[in-house]
């Protein structure tokens, strides 16, 4: 979390980093801040709020650089405010630092640095860092580059910084250790940032800084070492994104953008890969590594949040298919645990950031143990897919709203096709299913299409039902995990309190809290299940709940328990999750909307979580 953007050359520093802030708030957005050098003289402005907060209240300042930093933050250590907020200036006044991370050895440090008579202006770890930074320069006389590299092997935890230098005029210092960082390299000047976004529209051509590296940039030179001060040739990359990719190009936000853009997003991650007419799925990542995958003992599928999902839905279908058994673990826990991981496991890994850090940690962590990763990663280039063996990207452009819609599709759809590749070589797997499973994927862009063209439908039921103050989800089997994803998605974006179940465990507790209020959405479409949930709808209807039903085009039975219903077209049961997730994931936004919340940035929230 939190947004960082540096600049150096000879352009207006300010507008750069502040436009490089506002692509970057989905990353955190409690406060946000710049410091520009000129001259010899460095100024600090910050503001707690929306970067909106930070342009209003420039108006006025100084504002004449050619170099400075930026930073929007997701508050840690400190509670959201102008104090707390980034950059941070040192004791003396001559450096400003920001900060994306989480120092975990601080406590130690500001004890010896209050022991010394230093005193502190914020409750941040990132001001511990900084004085410690200074400390060392002074002691050690030694130039920032030095004593950044000195402090940073005493510090424990995870940092992307950049550090700026009153009586350095043009050169940003920066290092990473578990948070992204990507360097922009243009004629005469560089641009640093957690992501490509605020980049593109300079440049193509990037460098991703590794771990434990740090970087000295001034608008001609970009010199790359590791902390043993040792050079690094830089590996410049060529962005594949467009600028459009990442503007909301007329929609209100770019949550309902992202949703509509699922029928391209799913057919671009669906291109040069499948071929129904040939009966073939090509994907080299599994391909390439198709007999550690086939003679996998187990594989076991390590996620958070949304592409945990993602996960649940590919533990049933990996399991239906290949007959491999599948566990799915929230990373968070994996990584803390003592599991048993053996050489002939498979891990994937779901992230569409491919930054999170817990996800990240527990791979590091498996890969150790001698496991096989196979990345499932929406960011081109990032941490995750890098340190993945093997992988396939989902391809479904910069998700910027903060909650995960375009990319939880495309995660859906490369499972489907990683199964179905990995079953036809198994053998586990008929020609004729493979081959009907193969097309139907190929007609889900349409589908998605389809459900979209009735997205009224489900703002008028997001009008009727917005009030509520608690939801219930239902479904079962393929569609459990998609009644997790609904529940979490209203959760994250209208703050109704919101629980999704499989819907024979309903009985077990939360048929409890059913009464004449409590809507039940019920993900309700012809399956092998249907008759069960049916009777489940009978359940709630007997208790008075408000029972709306996604159900299957024709079906007339769900239909007529319910109070409100959405209809999409017929699919197969393991294809049905990519589309029975579309009209919940309106219903949230239409909800979020409705209460007059800022759906792409709902509080409290980041979408990049660099920190445990
Ligand atoms: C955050 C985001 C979610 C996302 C989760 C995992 O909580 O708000 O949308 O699902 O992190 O992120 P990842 O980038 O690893 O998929």
């Amino acid at each position: 979390m939190c947004g960082i953007v540096g600049y150096t050359g000879s352009r207006q520093a300010y507008p750069v980093i502040l436009k490089g802030l506002k692509r970057l708030e989905y990353r955190g957005y409690d406060s946000s801040g710049v410091a520009l050098l000129k001259d010899g003289e460095l100024n600090v402005y910050k503001k707690k709020g929306k970067v909106a907060e930070l342009e209003e209240s420039m108006i006025g300042n100084n504002i004449d650089a050619q170099i400075g930093i930026g930073h929007t933050r997701w508050a840690t250590h400190g509670e959201p405010s102008d104090r707390n907020a980034h950059p941070h200036s040192s004791a003396s006044g001559k450096l400003a630092m920001i900060h994306n991370g989480i120092i975990e050895n601080y406590a130690l440090i500001k004890q010896d640095l209050i022991n010394k008579g230093y005193e502190f202006k914020s409750d941040t770890d990132t001001e511990v860092l900084l004085n410690f930074i200074e400390d060392i320069q002074q002691n050690n006389n030694s130039t920032l580059e030095e004593a950044v590299r000195i402090a940073l092997k005493r510090v424990t935890g995870a940092y992307c910084i950049l550090l700026i230098e009153q009586d350095n005029p043009d050169t940003i210092i920066a290092a990473r250790k578990g948070s992204p960082l990507v360097i922009g390299i243009g004629k005469g000047e560089h641009f640093l940032a957690s992501d490509a976004s605020p980049i593109i529209e300079y440049t193509k051509e990037v460098v991703y800084v590794n771990d434990y590296e740090l970087a000295i940039v001034k608008p001609d030179e970009l010199i790359l070492k590791n902390l043993g001060n040792e050079k690094i040739t830089p590996y410049i990359t060529k962005l594949d994104m467009e600028l459009a990719a990442i503007e909301k190009g007329g929609y209100d936000h770019f949550m309902i953008k992202e949703i509509f853009e699922q029928p391209s997003t799913i057919f671009d991650c669906l291109r040069g890969r499948l071929d129904a007419k040939e009966g073939v799925i090509r994907m080299s990542g599994v391909d390439k590594h198709i007999d550690q995958l086939i003679n996998a003992n187990r594989i076991m599928i390590l996620a958070c949040g949304t592409s945990w999902h993602a996960g649940l839905i590919a533990e049933y279908i990996i399991e239906e298919l290949c007959r491999i058994p599948v566990e799915v673990e929230y990373a968070s826990e994996f990584r803390y645990r003592n599991p048993i991981v053996n050489k002939g496991d498979v891990i994937i890994a779901i992230s569409q950031s491919g930054e999170t850090a817990d996800t990240l940690v527990a791979l590091e962590k498996a890969k150790e143990n001698g496991a096989f990763i196979f990345g499932v990663v929406n960011a081109v280039g990032s941490s995750i897919a890098r340190i993945s063996n093997a992988g396939a990207y989902t391809h479904a452009g910069p998700e910027i709203g903060v909650a995960s819609t375009k990319a939880f599709t495309g995660q859906l759809a490369v499972l489907m096709m990683v199964a179905l590749d990995i079953a036809k070589h198994k053998g586990t797997i008929s020609d004729e299913r493979y081959k009907s499973l193969l097309l139907e994927l190929e007609e889900v862009p349409e589908k998605v299409n389809a459900i979209l063209k009735n997205a009224e439908d489900i703002k008028k039921i997001a009008e009727k039902y917005k009030d509520a103050s608690d939801f219930l989800f239902l479904g079962r089997g393929y569609n459990f995990p998609v009644a997790l994803e609904g529940a979490l998605k209203l959760k994250e974006i209208s703050y109704i309190h919101a629980e999704g179940y499989p819907a024979a465990e309903m009985k077990h507790g939360p048929i409890a809290l059913v009464d004449e209020n409590l809507p039940v959405v019920f993900i309700a479409t012809k399956d092998m299940y249907h008759e069960k949930i049916v009777s489940n709808m009978q359940e709630i209807k007997a208790r008075k709940g408000k029972i709306i039903s996604i159900v299957t085009e024709g079906d007339t039975v769900s239909p007529g328990l319910s109070n409100d219903f959405f209809a999409i077209p017929p699919a197969d049961e393991l294809i049905a999750p990519i589309l029975t997730v579309i009209p919940l994931q309106l219903l949230s936004y239409y909800v979020g909307t409705a209460k007059g919340i800022d759906v792409d940035k709902p509080r409290n929230l980041a979408k990049s979580v660099t920190v445990e």
